[in-house]
């Protein structure tokens, strides 16, 4: 017999499509009335599996009350109402580690993108304006530059190899120093100081809300870039965009934003900003990698064997 899970959004495809033949998956997004259909299901439901970015609270965890195990599609879990899971003694997973890579190489992109402008001098190629107004102005190099990161984790070593790679400098600022090489700034404002280029890699939620604020930008200076990887949550988005407006910073690349999908009109006009939709771990690989994961822990879990990824 299949155990019963509960799915709460639409995500990957060729995972959904696993969960749907391995488990019999309860999908709320579809649901005629999901108060009903969990209150149908709770008295079976001891495994959710959680898609996005949409919260999963303790009124969501009080309606399954023999749930003994959340098990997410990505590696940040900030969505998740930890708190109230420790409360429940709820098993959490994650998918760490199978999407350094591509996160790490989309961090790349966007400093390369943000500071060479590729992106804009293609547009201006595409407008016609190569032949009447001459060579796209000159643009800022990486190599030789620092890059400071907020958040050398797994994804952020990833991204600093990379960098090495591209004849930059590393230094990083976490809560906690490492056993690596880099040099260390206990605050973020040195760091911020130090850095030409300041790349935000760490989990959202409560513990980084709006850790790059005003005050870190203006280290950062007019010559300085931002790259923000983690989530919208961890940057003070309406400062942001005010410093690049103003030209108080040189440039930023984004991958998150504060309120996503929605991106405040403003940064389109923006030609000292790189925007990505949330796309770093979106490739074919990685997102079954992710999937196969998440898939793993709820097998685990049910087979009553440790999960593979607890957070
Ligand atoms: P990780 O290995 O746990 O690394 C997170 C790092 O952040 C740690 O080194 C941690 O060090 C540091 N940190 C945490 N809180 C901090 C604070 N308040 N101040 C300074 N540093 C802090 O996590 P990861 O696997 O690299 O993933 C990092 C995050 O990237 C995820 O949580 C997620 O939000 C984001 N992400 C985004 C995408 C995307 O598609 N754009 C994809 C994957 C992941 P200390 O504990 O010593 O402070
Ligand atoms: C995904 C992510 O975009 O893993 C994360 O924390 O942000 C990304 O890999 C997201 O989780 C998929 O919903």
């Amino acid at each position: 017999m299949k155990h019963e899970i509960v799915v709460t959004a639409q995500g990957h495809k060729g995972t959904l499509e696993r969960l749907q033949n391995e488990f019999s998956a309860i999908t709320l997004w579809d649901a005629a009335d999901r108060d009903a259909t969990l209150m149908q299901a709770a008295p079976r439901i001891r495994a959710l599996a959680h898609f996005g970015h949409s919260e999963v609270g303790a009124k969501l965890m009080d309606a399954l009350p023999r749930l003994e195990l959340i098990s997410n599609f990505g590696v940040g879990v900030d969505q998740i109402d930890l708190d109230a899971a420790k409360k429940r003694k709820l098993i959490v997973t994650n998918t760490p580690g199978v999407l350094n890579d591509c996160v790490a190489d989309c961090a790349l992109s966007l400093i390369l993108n943000t500071l060479r402008k590729f992106p804009q001098s293609e547009a201006y190629l595409r407008s016609g304006y190569w032949p009447t107004r001459g060579a796209y102005p000159l643009t800022t190099s990486i190599g030789g530059k620092t890059l400071g990161i907020l958040g050398l984790g797994r994804i952020g070593e990833a991204i600093a190899k990379r960098a090495l790679g591209f004849g930059m400098k590393i230094r990083y600022h976490n809560r906690n120093q490492k056993n690596v090489t880099y040099p260390y700034d206990a605050d973020l404002v040195t760091l911020a100081k130090n850095s030409d280029v300041l790349l935000v890699v760490t989990p959202g939620g409560a513990g980084t809300a709006k850790l790059v604020n005003a005050k870190v930008l203006d280290a950062l200076g007019p010559h300085g870039y931002l790259i923000n990887v983690a989530r919208g949550s961890v940057v003070d988005e309406a400062v942001l965009l005010r410093y690049l407006q103003e030209k108080k910073i040189a440039g930023a690349g984004l991958d998150v934003y504060e309120h996503e999908p929605q991106v405040p009109a403003e940064f389109y006009a923006l030609d000292n900003a790189v925007l990505f939709p949330h796309v770093a771990s979106a490739t074919v690989e990685t997102r079954k990698a992710m999937g196969d994961l998440q898939v793993e822990n709820l097998h685990l879990h049910f087979a009553g064997k440790p999960v593979k990824t607890p957070v």
